[in-house]
This record gives C-alpha cells, structure tokens and sequence, in this order.
C-alpha cells in the first residue's frame, strides 16, 4: 500500500485541471554532480511517479508530461537509447497507477518507438481506460507542430473521402484530431531547469495556459515546488480576451 500523501494548500485555493510538466534539467542535475546524463535521466523518471502521486492527492483531474520531444532525436545514439530502456522499464510500473484507478494515455507520433514500447503503450492504454480519478498524459516523441500536421492529415483524408467540405474545418475538428483528443486544453504549464520556453510542447492545447517557471531542476521538484506552482496559478487573472469582472 502506498503511503498516504499529506499536501499543505490553503483551503480555498483553485487546482488547475489540466497542468502540463517540461521535465527538463535532468542532464544538468546528473553534470552537477559529475555523473552521467543518464542517471539524471533515471532520477528524472523516478520523481515522475511521485509528482503524479501528489498531483492526484492534490484533486488534478489531468496531467501531461513533456518525457521527449520530437527534436530529443538529435541527441547522441547512447543517451537516446538509455531514456527508450527507461521507458519500457516505466512502462512496467506504470500498471501500478492502474491499480490506483489512474488512466495512461500517450501523446506523440509512436511509429518511430520500438515495437515492445508501442505494445506495452497499446496494453496499458486498454487496461486503463475505464478508470476516472486521473489521467496521467505521457508525451513520448511528441512535438506540437507535429500534434497539428497529424490533424490535419486526417481532416485531408477525410475532405478526400468526401466526408467534409472546406466549411467544415474548424477549431473544434483540429481539436478533435490532436493526439490529445477529448482531454481539456491545459491551464499551467510548468517549466523546471530555468528554461522560459515551449520546445514545441502543447503549442495548440496552451493557448490560453499559464506558465510558470522554476530554476529547480526536475529531479529536484517536490510537491511543495508543485503547490508553488498552484499558489502563482491562483494569483494570475485569465481575462480570455476579455475584461476583468472582479
Ligand atoms: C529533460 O532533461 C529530459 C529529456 C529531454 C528527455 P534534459 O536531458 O534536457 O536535461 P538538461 O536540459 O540537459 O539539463
Ligand atoms: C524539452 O526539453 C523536451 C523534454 C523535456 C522532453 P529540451 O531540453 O529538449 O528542450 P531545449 O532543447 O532546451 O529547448
Ligand atoms: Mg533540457
């Protein structure tokens, strides 16, 4: 049995329902302290699972992980090859948020990952899919551009099979042929490491998130540094394009 979370929000305070996590600054923390980048990579993936532990304690509804990137490729063979093995050996973990009624979802274009990793992906996804407490969003060789070029192939095939016409496309069928399908666009983005970008993370499901950065490097992030992140979400005003009404 997993120990009980203890979480320390102020009553009152608003959870985001979709927060999306950048877990960056693993090889810095591995450089800090004169290791390998992959150690930091196997710290990085460690924390995962207690951040998300903590996120469901906390009442977040969804949340996505940013764990490589479509650009992460360009990375040497070694290092690539070291973050695959640590997926397939998550990936056997993972069926333990099974067990705490989590559903896993994967995000990203899988046909470049190995056929064991798109197969324990497919079985997790099934094995999951009915439950409701949290869903847990693995973004796995996932870029945003990428996220909307896959939309909109599938919107052509569908105007080639005569299925829609040019006044169908719309914002809510490019939404609904994302990768992330049927989960709510995020609210706040978080960024370890002391980096202030994207790297191509969410580009469309972020429109109208809040950011909010952290020089904290992601082994290091606790769920203190996660309730931080909550206290500035509830301090930011989002007007939408509109005006305040407070
Ligand atoms: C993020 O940590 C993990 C992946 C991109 C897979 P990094 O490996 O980018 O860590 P830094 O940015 O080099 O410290
Ligand atoms: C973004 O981090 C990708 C992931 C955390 C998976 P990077 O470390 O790849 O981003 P850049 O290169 O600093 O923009
Ligand atoms: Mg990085």
């Amino acid at each position: 049995m997993a120990k009980a979370i203890v979480t320390h929000l102020p009553e009152g305070v608003s959870v985001p329902a979709h927060i999306g996590i950048i877990m960056d600054g693993n090889g810095r923390w591995a450089k800090k302290r004169g290791m390998p980048r992959k150690v930091g990579h196997r710290e990085g993936a460690k924390n995962f699972r207690a951040i998300t532990r903590y996120a469901k304690a906390l009442g977040v509804k969804y949340i996505t992980y940013y764990a490589f990137s479509t650009e992460n490729w360009k990375r040497p063979k070694d290092e690539v090859d070291a973050i695959m093995d640590l997926f397939e050996k998550y990936l056997d973990e993972v069926r333990d948020f099974i067990e705490e009624n989590i559903r896993v979802r994967f995000i990203g274009d899988r046909s470049m990952l190995s056929e064991t990793l798109q197969r324990k992906m497919k079985g997790v996804e099934e094995d999951s899919k009915d439950f409701d407490s949290m869903t847990l969003v693995l973004a796995i060789n996932y870029g945003g551009r990428d996220d909307i070029c896959h939309s909109v192939r599938q919107i052509v095939a569908m105007a080639c099979r005569g299925e829609i016409t040019e006044s169908d496309v719309t914002e809510e069928l490019i939404e609904k042929n994302l990768y992330t399908e049927e989960i709510p666009p995020a609210d706040l983005i978080i960024r370890p490491s002391g980096e202030q970008r994207l790297s191509n993370f969410l580009i469309w499901q972020s429109a109208y998130a809040e950011f909010y950065y952290t020089n904290i490097l992601w082994p290091d992030f606790r769920g203190k540094d996660l309730e931080d992140a909550i206290m500035a979400f509830n301090n930011r005003n989002r007007r939408y394009g509109g005006i305040d009404t407070k």
